[in-house]
């Protein structure tokens, strides 16, 4: 139901009453107890810590030879906090309980795919994993919270990484259909709204992490990536597919990393190589919402030597079962130009040169609001379907006062001033069915598996080696959200 004005043209005013306020969080940054209750390891649990001194703190990509090391303890990394999360495994009630006291609607999470079937390869999933979130999930519900569901965020089970090579193996479709199905089927009565694969279009900067890609040595990485990419495409429309038989009601988006891209200058070829940017960034949200390759990626493909193997039917199903709504990750804005096209380094998987107009996170990353309003007017203009926001947040060093609290204030404005322009892009007529900042509780960063960049309303008392009491206590940021839902972000002051 829309917020709108009565009195002339109908438009809304701002949030819609069943606007779904919330937080998103992924199973491998909090859930530790990584091989407990017949847990299998995943791809994230492999990823170790690194100073800052060493390699920018920064490990997304390995080696098979690197894996086997740890998996023989002759690994020079010992730290691998991905693995202890924040034990949310043994301490979700209490966690959800915050949850449901700042108000939150919706919480998004993501079923760890080697909790429910450990290698991943198997046919009968493990109970105990299934169990955790049958628990997980009525806690939720309990207060009346929706949870919002990622199928696939970064959890690949590592045996399908040194068995087959993570998603550039075909069958691989097949092992993630039978816990899709699984899933489905067990959890249809709870979760309504779900999502395939978080910031799909990782896969392009860092196929280890989105789809379980070693790259060791091969002659075509882009053949490779591009290759497990399509396989995960087919296998989201299969996956929706199923899901229209097993829970008609319910609803599955995609999930994209957004990278809004500027150009340095309006020389032309500048507005042009910002234009790539963005249409190389759409272009996997494309498949999943049109149903087919955009024409710009097939000249792409062309030039950089990738043939795809497409099976007959792939481009039938592709049409056929097209997402339900787009969702997306949104933490900062790009700028681009015709000499820099796609280098330098700034954000999490994206490229790009510094704004001066902008200012920047601890970590530098720009920040920049009207990026996410523009990011929600292009969406729409582009696909017109209902749009949500799953990730949006600010990651600092917090400092716990003399009075044991943290005064976050700076994480109060962030997040302010992008919820400003969600409602300007609603006042737009833009649908945006909902807002999961990004994580309401302090968590093991994706990127550096660092626990000291903080996200959190609530605080947990860890540090990067593991050490501290794990008590959860409430920022300034945590009474500040929890009066924004109250009064359905009338009130972000
Ligand atoms: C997104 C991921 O890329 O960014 C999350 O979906 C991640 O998993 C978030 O945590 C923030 O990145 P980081 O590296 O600061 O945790």
């Amino acid at each position: 139901m829309t917020n709108s004005c009565n009195s002339c043209c109908g438009a809304p005013k701002g949030f819609p009453s069943d606007f779904l306020w919330g937080g998103a969080t992924a199973a491998n940054q909090l859930e530790g107890a990584w091989d407990q209750d017949g847990k299998g390891p995943s791809v994230f649990d492999f990823v170790p810590f690194i100073e800052k001194e060493d390699q920018q703190g920064f490990k997304l990509e390995t080696s098979r030879e690197e894996i086997e090391e740890i998996l023989q303890g002759k690994s020079k990394y010992t730290n691998f906090p991905k693995r202890r999360g924040i034990d949310h495994y043994n301490r979700f009630k209490e966690d959800i309980a915050l949850f449901a006291e700042m108000g939150f609607k919706v919480y998004r999470l993501s079923i760890s795919w080697p909790r429910i079937f450990p290698n991943g390869d198997e046919a009968e999933p493990n109970e105990a994993g299934l169990k955790f979130y049958d628990e997980l999930f009525n806690e939720c519900l309990k207060y009346n919270i929706e949870p919002l569901v990622t199928l696939s965020h970064y959890e690949m089970p590592l045996n399908l990484v040194l068995k087959y090579n993570g998603w550039a193996d075909r069958r691989v479709i097949d092992f993630f259909l039978n816990y899709t199905r699984t899933v489905f089927k067990r959890y249809k009565r709870q979760v309504k709204y779900w999502l395939n694969f978080n910031e799909i279009n990782v896969m392009a900067m860092a196929p280890f992490i989105g789809g379980g890609v070693l790259l060791d040595g091969a002659k075509n990485p882009e053949q490779l990536k591009y290759q497990a990419l399509h396989h995960q495409f087919v296998a989201s429309a299969l996956a929706k597919k199923q899901l229209t038989k097993i829970s008609p009601d319910a609803k599955i988006g995609c999930m994209l990393a957004r990278s809004t891209t500027y150009p340095e200058t309006c020389n032309p070829a500048d507005v042009r190589a910002a234009q790539w940017a963005n249409d190389f960034n759409y272009f996997f949200s494309d498949v999943q919402v049109r149903g087919k390759y955009p024409s710009f990626i097939k000249r792409f493909f062309e030039e950089k030597g990738v043939k795809l193997e497409i099976q007959r039917g792939d481009l039938e199903i592709l049409r056929q079962y097209p997402v339900d709504f787009v969702s997306f990750s949104y933490y900062m804005s790009l700028v681009q130009s015709a000499e820099s096209i796609n280098s330098g380094s700034l954000g999490n998987f994206g490229f790009g040169l510094p704004n001066p107009y902008l200012e920047s996170s601890d970590w530098g990353w720009q920040i920049d609001p009207i990026g996410l309003r523009i990011a929600l007017n292009d969406f729409y203009d582009r696909y017109q379907i209902p749009l949500f926001i799953v990730e949006n947040g600010l990651g600092a060093h917090d400092t716990v006062g003399e009075d044991g609290k943290v005064h976050d204030d700076y994480r109060i404005n962030y997040l302010r001033q992008h919820l400003e322009q969600v409602k300007e892009a609603i006042i737009d007529g833009v649908p945006v069915m909902g807002y999961t900042m990004w994580g309401p509780i302090d968590l093991i960063a994706a990127s550096t598996s660092e626990m000291s960049k903080r996200y959190g309303f609530i605080y947990v008392d860890q540090d990067d080696y593991g050490q501290g009491s794990l008590e959860r206590s409430r920022k300034d940021s945590f009474w500040w959200y929890k009066k924004v839902i109250a009064s359905n972000g009338e009130d972000l002051s």
